[in-house]
């Protein structure tokens, strides 16, 4: 297969222009001049091993597959403030005035669209700048004219959507989410289980979009808008970025499990001061937040494979909301562990994180994975993005994969697979023949 190169502009359209969307887009334009280096981002930084070890062939990823160049990268998106880029950035504060000052002429033109928002999903903010309409259908078609003036304004010949706005709800799926029929009927006829991150999602998918959902809000994870994406051959991507402590997780617990050591108890709290944290300090909110984040130790540790290891083990996550720290989290990990004969041993974690600085290259990556996946003609859940997610995505049947180091193995073949080079098992027998 030959994947057609990346031609003109690419288009990022975001719900959501909070501290991870001003600090990706801020970003972007501090390293288009000069002013930053993209650290984080394995698309801009990262390397792929080619062939076998001895054909010394390791290229940067964006020199072997054809991701769109960040020069040509177009942003828009949708908030409940009118604000421009530059109030936002300096508002959520976690770049510094000097940088943002430099930057002030691209941020101040990039004035946000009016969003679709309901408060009954997001119950600590209130904003004037929201759209009207009769149906979540009317909602849905007024986010597609949003995002066809923006094609036709910017000209951007390919676009990605993702969704960075606040964390909704907790929802589970119900009759409305089922099929495409019942969700575009629910649309027309104002359903309340319809939640404004699925219009948004549904807008973007119907125009054959790619979307990832940066939250673990339940949004694409219904059978109604992955149909969509199958009808429309748009890739999906979620949920949730594995941005600070849930990264941790999933690097220490399949290294702790790998030595066959046992966990009796793994206690997590964080300290935030953001308008995120803020929105989680509603039980209801942080509920969707603490399921995604407490699925992946029990998924990594196989309890039922391991019960005299992982049995028992105790799971607890706290974030709280503490303003004066802003966007610098702070999160601490506990972890009761025991080795040989079962004798106790403790290892504790102080992260002092930006959680921002830690998203935002996650964002374009998604971007120009999503991009790429798009003209390499997949469609559906890419699960080969796992790696960037707390609750990957995955069809019903499969558990997800949550091993950080599996999930790179998983993104790096699919992209030597896309490119047609041999796939890397590691066995590495060969290298010993003769
Ligand atoms: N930063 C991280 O490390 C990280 C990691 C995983 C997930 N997340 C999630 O990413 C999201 C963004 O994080 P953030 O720190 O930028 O939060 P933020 O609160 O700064 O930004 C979210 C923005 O979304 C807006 N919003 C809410 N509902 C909206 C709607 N219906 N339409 C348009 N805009 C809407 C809010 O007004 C806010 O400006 C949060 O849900 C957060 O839980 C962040």
């Amino acid at each position: 297969m030959t994947i057609p190169p990346s031609q003109g502009k690419v288009g990022v359209l975001i719900p959501g222009m909070g501290a991870v969307a001003s600090t990706f887009i801020a970003g972007v334009y501090a390293v288009q001049k000069g002013l930053g280096q993209p650290i984080g981002s394995m698309t801009q930084m990262g390397t792929i091993r080619l062939g076998k070890r001895t054909e010394n062939r390791v290229p940067l990823i964006k020199d072997f597959v054809p991701l769109a160049d960040l020069e040509n990268l177009e942003f828009m998106g949708w908030d409940i403030n009118r604000e421009t880029l530059y109030d936002i950035c300096l508002r959520v504060g976690v770049l510094e005035r000097s940088l943002v000052e430099e930057l002030k002429t691209p941020l101040s033109q990039l004035e946000v669209l009016p969003a679709v928002f309901d408060p009954r999903f997001v119950r600590r903010l209130e904003g004037s700048w929201v759209k009207k309409g009769e149906t979540k259908m009317d909602l849905a078609e007024q986010v597609m004219d949003d995002i066809r003036r923006f094609i036709e304004d910017r000209g951007t010949t390919a676009n990605v959507m993702i969704w960075c706005g606040s964390t909704e709800i907790y929802l589970t799926e119900k009759a409305v989410h089922r099929s495409l029929e019942t969700f575009e009927t629910g649309l027309r006829n104002n359903d309340p289980d319809i939640s404004p991150s699925m219009i948004y999602a549904y807008a973007a998918l119907r125009l054959g979009i790619p979307f990832a959902n940066g939250t673990p809000s339940l949004t694409t994870d219904i059978p109604a808008l992955l149909e969509l994406a199958n009808s429309t051959g748009t890739p999906l991507a979620g949920k949730d970025f594995k941005t600070g402590q849930t990264l941790m997780k999933t690097i220490l617990a399949p290294g702790i499990k790998a030595r066959q050591l046992g966990i009796n108890g793994w206690f997590s709290t964080n300290i935030l001061g953001n308008r995120d944290g803020e929105v989680l300090d509603d039980p209801d909110a942080f509920k969707t937040k603490e399921v995604s984040k407490l699925g992946v130790l029990d998924y990594i540790l196989q309890p039922d494979l391991y019960p005299e290891l992982y049995r028992d083990f105790y799971h607890k996550v706290r974030i709280n909301y503490y303003p004066p720290r802003g966007d610098n989290k702070e999160g601490w990990d506990n972890i009761d562990i025991f080795g040989w004969l079962g004798y106790p041993m403790q290892i504790k974690i102080d992260f002092l994180c930006r959680d921002s600085i830690l998203a935002a290259p996650i964002v374009l990556d998604l971007v120009l994975f999503l991009d790429l996946a798009k003209r390499a003609g997949m469609k559906g859940i890419q699960e080969w993005l796992s790696f960037y997610f707390k609750s990957p995505m995955t069809l019903p049947e499969l558990y997800p994969e949550h091993d950080l180091f599996v999930q790179l193995a998983k993104l790096k073949n699919t992209l030597r697979h896309l490119m047609g080079e041999t796939l890397i098992t590691h066995l590495g027998l060969d290298y010993y023949e003769d």
